[in-house]
């Protein structure tokens, strides 16, 4: 017997979200689990195409992801959305959207820590003020109050943060 459910990554870009979803998923997958991943980057090529970094831009990225994680979960699929998803109010609004069965994962790492990897060269143009609304630098990003997992890649492998995530499924009975 298998149920769906969504495992939901927010945190400031460059954190780990997509690093760590796509371990979680290989982990399912390999257990036989129905997996399928919306990742902000992806879902803003297809989905989300046009849509910018308003707040209201955003709001609708994030109802339409979690729109799709509640059509997957309703079919036992496991749903993992990883998207900066910024406002605590839109990711409760999709946490009560699939039935609570969510698992909200901070990926929580310093600004400066970001700033300094900048992968994407982001932070550098937002720090000099060539990228505006730029979150975490010039616009907002509201932290979970209770996540059921935070995961530290300034302090953890992503391997170690990917089992974190795998353990909480264990003890919320979602794995067996
Ligand atoms: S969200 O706010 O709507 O959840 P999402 O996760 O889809 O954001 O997209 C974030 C990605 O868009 C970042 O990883 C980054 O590559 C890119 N990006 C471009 N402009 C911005 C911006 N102003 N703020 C944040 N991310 C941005």
């Amino acid at each position: 017997m298998t149920t769906g459910f969504t495992i939901w990554f927010t945190g400031l870009s460059g954190a780990g979200k997509t690093t760590v979803s796509r371990l979680v998923e290989a982990e399912l997958r390999a257990r036989g689990y129905k997996v399928e991943v919306l990742d902000g980057d992806v879902v803003r090529e297809n989905l989300s195409k046009g849509l910018g970094f308003s707040k209201e831009d955003r709001d609708t990225n994030i109802r339409r992801i979690g729109f799709v994680c509640e059509l997957l979960t309703r079919n036992d699929v496991v749903a993992i959305a990883a998207a900066i998803s910024p406002y605590r109010a839109i990711r409760d609004e999709n946490r009560a959207r699939v039935g609570g069965h969510f698992v909200e994962v901070y990926a929580k790492c310093p600004i400066e820590v970001l700033a300094e990897r900048d992968v994407k060269g982001l932070y550098k143009k937002a720090l000099r003020g060539e990228i505006k609304n730029f979150t975490g630098v010039d616009d907002p990003y509201e932290a979970p109050e209770h996540p059921e997992v935070v995961i530290e890649s300034d302090r953890e492998t992503p391997a170690q943060s990917a089992s974190k995530v795998i353990a909480k499924l264990h003890e919320l009975g979602y794995m067996r």
